[in-house]
């Protein structure tokens, strides 16, 4: 369970609803200490931490009640905080539509904050996950930095407000244009490839700006997720290896008019559920800073990337909160007196958003009954990506003869990929029902496309004082004319 889903209130109580800046959070967890030991020379340590037995989370978590922003209440309703969801959906300007709650993105945010209490640290939002410029002002108003992959989300960040010097910039491609700006700007760039450090060195000197720089390498820890969202084994397209960190040191070190190296990073992967993983891939990492401290460089950062999952069943599973992830590196970035960098994405927009649709239409073919819905793979390709699930559900009550069957639910486009979900229970829905797809804050909308010229759909959101604010307008078929204008 997220930790910060613990203070959405049932619909009865939402209207008075207000900011809480004190999240109860989980007690910690997994708080072994693992003491300072200067290490031997050969930089070349075996990921064989993450073959340890999983621990167990300890009952204190496992007691805390699984609890939503969007809730259905005891008539049947969907509510989004106060409001019912059927009800936004009258006003919105078309469907489907994203709709948001700002409370509990506040609430996520506060939740890694008082995590990090005692830490000095950087919260860099990875704007992949989402990047409407609404939320990302947000985001920047309570503090966090962001993590960018392309010139363009450093754009943004600026525009939003970020602080470049809280800003990371990763990526196995990234382009000598974007690496200047980014060079400009005082961003903490990660060095990828042996290519990328050639790169950064080249921006620097165009910009004529040192660059702080961080390693990323790969501890090769198994994340146990798909291997699509999978990053930091051997075998990846990013990083580096340990075999080669010492190359990378003797290129850093030639190049100190260019290059100052201030931290090391690594990225498992995304939608881990075991914090065991990230404290596997931790140790390995402050080991590596020891030994390239041994070598004369001050480095004080420590980045854990990102990747800690989210409950996307609603089923009651017990999953890591942010506290429980901190908790399991604390002591060692203590020990080593750094500073903590984290990249979280979607434990932090994910489940603060559904993507509303309507019903089309109801039919059966062979054994399967399908559920046609106006949103698609266009809207939010995930399922169809990743086979990822979902959650589903109407947004009001059936009726009380309606039949409860075994539905894919499906779109319209022109593909039998385009499934928003497989073998759902769900009462037969009537023509023009409202059906959410929960959990749709991260990677949804930012992987959205116009595939069949379905126009990106507008978001939503619910303020705090329970009032209803579009964020982004949906995109048109205008939108579309204008890019063959004057041709
Ligand atoms: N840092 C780096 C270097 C990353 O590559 C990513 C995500 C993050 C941070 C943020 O990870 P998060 O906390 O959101 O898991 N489209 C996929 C997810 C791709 C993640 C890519 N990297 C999905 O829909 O599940």
């Amino acid at each position: 369970m997220a930790a910060s889903h613990i203070l959405s209130q049932p619909p009865s109580f939402s209207k008075s609803l207000k900011y809480r800046s004190k999240l109860s959070l989980n007690p910690s967890i997994l708080k072994a200490t693992v003491p300072f030991k200067p290490t031997s020379r050969t930089l070349n340590l075996r990921a064989v931490l993450s073959q340890n037995p999983a621990k167990t989370i300890t009952s204190d978590t496992q007691t805390q009640k699984f609890q939503h922003c969007f809730t259905k209440s005891e008539d049947g309703h969907l509510y989004c905080e106060g409001l019912r969801v059927e009800d936004v959906m009258e006003t919105a300007e078309k469907r489907p539509f994203y709709l948001y709650s700002k409370l509990q993105i506040t609430r996520n945010v506060e939740a890694y904050r008082e995590a990090l209490e005692g830490l000095n640290s950087i919260i860099g939002y990875a704007i992949k996950a989402n990047n409407n410029l609404k939320i990302l002002e947000h985001l920047r108003s309570m503090g966090c930095g962001a993590v960018l992959v392309s010139g363009n989300e450093l754009r943004l960040a600026l525009r939003a407000g970020f602080d470049p010097t809280r800003c990371i910039f990763n990526g196995n491609g990234k382009l000598l244009e974007d690496l200047v700006l980014a060079a400009q700007e005082g961003v903490f760039v990660n060095i990828d490839s042996e290519f990328d450090l050639e790169n950064i060195v080249s921006a620097a000197r165009i910009s004529g700006k040192k660059v702080n720089v961080l390693l990323r390498i790969n501890p090769d820890v198994d994340p146990q997720v798909h291997p699509y969202i999978s990053t930091g084994n051997k075998n990846s397209k990013f990083g580096i290896r340990n075999e080669k960190l010492q190359w990378f040191l003797d290129a850093v070190k030639a190049h100190p008019n260019e290059l100052k190296l201030v931290g090391a990073h690594c990225h498992l992967g995304s939608t881990i559920t075991k914090v065991d993983i990230f404290r596997d891939a931790a140790v390995l990492m402050v080991n590596y800073i020891d030994q390239i401290r041994e070598q004369g460089f001050e480095i004080n950062y420590l980045n854990i990337g990102g990747g800690l999952g989210i409950d996307y069943y609603h089923a009651g599973a017990v999953l890591p909160t942010p506290r429980d992830l901190i908790d399991t590196v604390r002591e060692l970035v203590l020990s080593r007196n750094l500073h903590l960098i984290i990249e979280p994405g979607r434990s932090l927009i994910a489940n603060t958003c559904c993507l509303v649709n309507r019903v089309t239409g109801v039919k059966t073919n062979g054994t399967k009954n399908f559920i046609v819905i106006d949103g698609s793979m266009a809207e939010l390709i995930r399922p169809s990506l990743y086979d990822a699930y979902q959650h589903i559900e109407l947004v009001s009550p059936s009726p009380p003869d309606a039949e409860t069957s075994t539905f894919d639910v499906v779109g319209p486009v022109c593909e039998s990929a385009d499934f928003l979900g497989k073998d759902r229970e769900l009462p037969t829905p009537a023509r023009g029902a409202g059906l959410v797809v929960h959990d749709a804050g991260a990677y949804c909308m930012s992987m959205a496309s116009t595939y069949n010229l379905k126009m990106r759909p507008p978001e939503y959101w619910v303020e705090e004082d329970g009032s209803v604010a579009k964020i982004r307008h949906g995109e048109t078929f205008e939108d579309h004319l204008r890019y063959f204008e004057g041709l």
